[in-house]
């Protein structure tokens, strides 16, 4: 009998290292500060950590503009320290993911000084150089994702070379075999030191069209979205090519791993349900889990939910695990989408539905977008177009662990401000009391430890009406009731004979299946079984 691989049953934390714990004082948090803090994570009850970027980087994209794929970056440590973290979270029996950036490298990288060196340099085409326009502007109307043209002129050597984010993160040319083979490389580098898999940073963005034709227009264009959306990603992104490639990359992540040790690989993708499955690839030789990022932006109707859910269950492959993803570093937080109340219910669906789950740092505390004031804005994303919202800082702020000074995050001064309410919601005021987020939060994860159904079992839907979202998972004939009211009033359900066994409302739980749930009531039942 194969053994089910772990990633399956596994909860996945997302920690955004600079704002995690720092250990040095200097206001970033830091590799040790992960490591001093693991214990915390063990007690919340998640399975394995994927870092955001930590190697050596100029930071204009905080990482994801990496100058080395095979170092750490001082601000975060050396390779001693992460062989240090990658050991005590193995020893505490959790596994460790990176992020692997391979759509892009930092213009500081070797590769790229090499590259734009002159353009008979061997590296010239490791990335992406084009002739400019008949005018003499750029070779197409592609648009970077942070805005402004994709295209940078270098007036050395006459070309334009592309790029999907900032000028400072230079597309890689993955149609050059070379290149290939120096990033499959380092993907080999960091599984032989022992890391359990990697998250792929915008795996769907690696291969453009190999003539680089004029992106379509967006006739519905709204200037208020950014002016990425100016034009549909058609030839830029999502190019058939790019199967290939994850499937040498999954072939290297196999070859790694051992039966019930696999090592993972999850691509992140923003793209339609139809066009996202095809990243498991045709017979599962792609990621294993493309991330599935429908519930971050879903609109909040029980109806709604239920639709996407079934469809997203639907269009899954053969053999295709699902996923789930609330929040990330990129995306507004959960707390502060949806307020206080429906956040523990979306804490309820997220650690209920199935698939592997993948929780944002702070989350689990109830974090909201920090406020950055003006003057202390970091993200390039904000900065090239201010005021539309677009910016990540207001969900990168430091982890609050405690209330004193800078809430145990550093000695320093911290990169960016706390977020509001740190003094009161910590990890520490959270811990002892019941009512809590991180109670809620650990209570889900220790339940769907030791439940089966919940961690593995079956789905399927149970009709219902207005803001009622319910659902049955089942293992062994083992069988839990989901409901969970998306409303702020009573709302009336019908379930089979069940007990509650968890809400998310404080008080004590009713012996039998309520006829009403109360509002904002996200409600986890047992159905008893027959004598
Ligand atoms: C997606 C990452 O999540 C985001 O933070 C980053 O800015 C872009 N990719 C570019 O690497
Ligand atoms: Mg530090």
């Amino acid at each position: 009998m194969s053994v089910r691989p772990w990633w399956q049953s596994a909860v996945l934390y997302h920690i955004y290292p600079w704002s995690f714990q720092d250990s040095d004082g200097d206001g970033i948090g830091d590799l040790r500060g992960i490591e001093a803090r693991l214990d915390y994570l063990v007690d919340l009850g998640i399975d394995a950590i994927w870092l955001s970027p930590i190697f050596p980087s100029p930071m204009a994209d905080f990482g994801y503009d990496v100058a080395d794929y095979c170092g750490i970056d001082p601000r975060f440590g050396t390779l001693a320290d992460f062989d240090s973290l990658l050991a005590s979270a193995h020893a505490r029996g959790l596994k460790l993911l990176l992020d692997f950036v391979p759509n892009h490298s930092s213009d500081q990288h070797p590769w790229f000084v090499e590259s734009r060196s002159s353009r008979d340099n061997p590296k010239r085409d490791w990335y992406i150089w084009r002739d400019p326009a008949a005018d003499g502007g750029p070779p197409n109307n592609w648009i970077s994702d942070f805005g402004g043209l994709a295209w940078t002129y270098d007036a050395a050597s006459g070309q334009y070379y592309s790029h999907a984010f900032l000028k400072e993160q230079p597309d890689l040319n993955w149609r050059n075999p070379e290149v290939r083979a120096a990033m499959l490389d380092v993907l080999r580098f960091w599984l032989a030191r022992g890391v359990d898999g990697f998250r792929i940073d915008v795996l769907w963005h690696i291969v453009k069209h190999a003539d680089f034709p004029d992106n379509p227009l967006n006739p519905d264009w709204d200037p208020a979205t950014g002016e990425m959306h100016r034009v549909f990603q058609l030839h830029s992104t999502d190019q058939p090519e790019v199967h290939d490639i994850a499937a040498d990359m999954r072939a290297i992540a196999d070859a790694f791993g051992r039966e019930g040790d696999q090592r993972v690989l999850i691509g992140e993708i923003y793209l339609p349900v139809e066009r996202l499955m095809r990243y498991y690839g045709l017979a599962g030789e792609g990621v294993h889990l493309p991330f599935n990022f429908q519930l971050i932006d879903a609109p909040w109707h029980a109806r709604e939910l239920a639709r996407m859910i079934t469809d997203y269950e639907a269009a899954l492959p053969e053999g295709g695990w699902p996923n789930w993803v609330l929040g990330n570093h990129d995306r507004p937080r959960s707390a502060t989408k949806r307020g206080a109340a429906q956040a523990r219910v979306a804490a309820m669906l997220l650690l209920t539905l199935r698939g592997t789950p993948t929780l944002y740092y702070g989350d689990e505390l109830g974090m909201e977008n920090g406020v950055i004031p003006p003057d202390r804005v970091r993200d390039p994303r904000e900065l090239r177009e201010p005021g539309l919202g677009l910016g990540r800082d207001p969900v990168r702020t430091p982890m609050p662990w405690d209330d004193s000074a800078q809430a145990g995050f550093t000695q320093g001064e911290p990169w960016l401000p706390l977020g509001d309410g740190w003094q009161t919601r910590n990890v520490a005021a959270e811990r002892d009391d019941p009512h809590s987020m991180l109670t809620l939060h650990r209570t889900l994860l220790n339940l769907r430890r030791s439940t089966p159904a919940l961690a593995t079992g079956k789905i399927r839907l149970i009709e219902a009406e207005g803001d009622v979202l319910a659902y049955e998972r089942e293992q062994d004939g083992d069988r839990i009731i989901v409901a969970l009211n998306l409303g702020a009033r009573p709302a009336p359900v019908d379930l089979p004979m069940a007990r509650p066994i968890l809400s998310t409302l404080p008080g004590p739980l009713i012996e039998t299946a309520p006829s009403i749930l109360r509002p904002d009531e996200g409600l986890i039942l047992k159905v008893d079984a027959k004598p």
